[in-house]
């Protein structure tokens, strides 16, 4: 008889512990492996993982992936990307995620995939998207099966699993690289105020400010002050530095790919710094019309990465314009961390569209064979139109009869 294998998406807590035992009563499974991809979580997160892992005598895989994942962050900046307001953190670690358990998979002969989330959040549709251009089968049994967090507890007091029972934190938390989640508990109420204490990454800002020098080559972060970092070096050197000066946190009403609200507080210290970085440079190097065009390019794959939506075609055709653009972001952008902002304040380029000599009030601003002058014929010509327009109204305006003009249709008694 072949023995069926399952690979789970396994995180240690209490939705993909019960998942475990679940796959194989209620799916029939006679093995299952978890696996735990690294995007830069905390340490504790794989020693849950490993520990819940042993304890249910689990195959257990931690997977590397937080280069790759790295490389999509620096995706999303070219594409100078949020939703709503948040640097999609969680949103483009997914697809990296299901891709490394799907590898996973396949290296052991697994049938199925299965991960533990519910019916209502982003999540199953990001992880479901990528498994589902595979053979295997894909299982959800938190949300095929209907439970709740209450009966998960009491099966897991029953069978003994390693769970703290109801004390998973006071709130739901999401970490990697590129930021930190905080959802549940006392901030489902959007009227109540977050305490300090939700925050790990980043403290109250105070009156210190500091300034950093950011490379770009090509719209990729190379550096900082002058010091080449490779991506996972450069996003935590950041994440740490900036996050001394309460950069980068978002409180929000998110809207959910199912029409559900969520309420939201995030941590992105290096997100934000490197977005307002490469803006930045982007305004300095970038023409009129491309800035334009690429905001709302920009923003159609902010929303495919929401999506967890990265690999569609509609994508690559984005990403071909996006790098086409970004052959000129190369330079450096000085930013200052002052009141929890990360702003930028100088930006330097040899690929610059800024000409000082064509700007300046101080020079006679000439630019090849232009002069100041030129600009008169210009002058006459604009808001032309308009006034043609205006003309013409105020003449009929003048020549209609006077009880036309009156609010309530009857005859002006004058
Ligand atoms: N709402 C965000 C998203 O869908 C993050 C969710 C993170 N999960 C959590 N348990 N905090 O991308």
């Amino acid at each position: 008889m072949s023995q069926e294998t399952v690979a789970l998406a396994f995180s240690g807590g209490l939705d993909t512990t019960v998942s475990v035992p679940l796959l194989k009563e209620e799916y029939g499974y006679d093995d299952v492996i978890g696996v735990t991809v690294d995007v830069g979580q905390p340490q504790a997160e794989f020693d849950e993982a490993t520990e819940t892992a042993e304890a249910l005598d689990l195959e257990h895989y931690v997977v590397d992936a937080t280069e790759e994942f790295a490389d999509v962050c620096f995706d999303a900046v070219q594409a100078n990307a949020t939703y709503q307001g948040y640097p999609l953190g969680t949103a483009l670690a997914r697809p990296v995620i299901a891709q490394k358990i799907l590898d996973v998979a396949e290296e052991h002969g697994a049938t199925a995939v299965a991960h533990g989330a519910t019916g209502k959040g982003n999540d199953q549709l990001r992880f479901e998207a990528v498994w589902r251009q595979s053979d295997l089968d894909v299982i959800a049994p938190i949300r095929e099966l209907g439970l709740t967090r209450e009966w998960e507890i009491e099966y897991a007091e029953e069978k003994g699993l390693p769970v703290d029972a109801g004390n998973d934190g006071e709130w739901s938390i999401d970490s990697n690289l590129w930021s930190r989640s905080v959802e549940g508990g006392d901030l489902e109420d959007p009227a109540h105020v977050p305490t300090e204490d939700i925050y790990d990454w980043t403290v109250a800002p105070t009156a210190e400010t500091e300034t950093v020098e950011i490379t770009f080559e090509a719209g990729v972060p190379v550096a900082v002050d002058g010091d080449e970092m490779a991506p996972v070096s450069l996003i935590e050197y950041l994440n740490d530095l900036a996050g001394q000066y309460g950069v980068g946190r978002t409180d929000l009403m998110e809207d959910r790919m199912l029409g559900l609200k969520v309420r939201e507080n995030y941590e992105h210290p290096a997100a934000t710094t490197l977005l307002a970085a490469h803006e930045a440079l982007e305004g300095l190097v970038l023409t009129k019309d491309e800035r334009q065009f690429k905001n709302s390019v920009d923003q159609e794959w902010a929303e495919k990465a929401y999506e967890g939506l990265l690999s569609v075609p509609l994508v690559s055709a984005l990403d071909g314009f996006i790098a086409e653009t970004q052959t000129a972001v190369t330079g450096t952008v000085t930013v200052k961390f002052e009141g929890g902002q990360a702003r930028p304040v100088a930006r330097e380029s040899d690929y610059s569209v800024y000409s000082e000599s064509a700007a300046s009030f101080d020079t006679a601003g000439v630019l090849g064979d232009i002069t100041q002058d030129d600009a008169t014929g210009v002058a006459k010509y604009h808001g032309f139109q308009g006034r043609l327009a205006n003309a013409a109204k105020s003449e009929t305006e003048t020549t209609k009869p006077t009880h036309e003009l009156t609010a309530d249709g009857g005859a002006d008694e004058e």
